[in-house]
């Protein structure tokens, strides 16, 4: 038996989400009117197919699921093996954050003017349906873990790049800069465009 996922959900809001950018919002615009869409996607957990959802057992993995044709977006599906983190790292670009499965930190960071790191914040734990957002503009250096250290845990991300070509940092916890590709942990994209199934059913 195979599960059929409703690939719907992600295609309207790639649609949704290009249409909001078309208005030429500002950032802070485009952050409340694109967190509202990207809640709406991750208040459900019946659309992500499951090869994007696989943990791999040493590095949390990040699939591209869409890249906008201009690349003024991005959006990736962030997996969490049990107990998992990322390094102290930056965006250089917006982005929202949506929890789908499970739960994670997220712990802000400010560079200081003699390039140390501070704690900017608090932790902050996300539950599905709730989104964060980082910027240059309002915080954009972050640390992320897995709440949990016995389950998979699912971000969604929408970034205003095209999030895994950008070079940006990862920084050691006294604040040294190293450069960071992060790349994408699939070469294969979910196919949100094939709409036969519906016409079919419509018939
Ligand atoms: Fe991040």
């Amino acid at each position: 038996m195979s599960t059929i996922y409703n690939l719907s959900r992600l295609r309207n809001f790639i649609t949704a989400f290009a249409e909001v950018l078309d208005t030429n919002p500002t950032e802070s615009e485009l952050l409340d009117e694109g967190g509202k869409l990207l809640k709406q996607l991750v208040s459900t957990d019946d659309w992500l197919p499951a090869e994007y959802a696989l943990p791999h057992p040493q590095y949390y993995q990040q699939y591209l699921l869409h890249a906008d044709s201009r690349e003024r977006f991005s959006i990736v599906s962030f997996v969490w093996g049990p107990g998992q983190s990322t390094p102290i790292h930056n965006h250089t670009t917006w982005g929202l954050i949506g929890m789908l499965r499970g739960s994670e930190f997220s712990q802000g960071f400010e560079i200081l003017p003699d390039g140390t790191l501070a704690k900017n914040g608090d932790d902050i734990q996300l539950s599905p349906g709730t989104v964060e957002a980082v910027s240059p503009e309002i915080g954009d250096v972050h640390q992320v873990r897995n709440a949990f250290n016995d389950q998979v845990s699912i971000s969604i991300h929408v970034y205003g790049a095209n999030i895994g070509a950008v070079k940006r940092n990862v920084f050691a916890v006294d604040g040294t800069p190293k450069a960071f590709i992060s790349g994408y942990s699939n070469t294969h994209l979910p196919n949100v465009w094939d709409r036969s199934a519906e016409l079919r059913k419509a018939e």
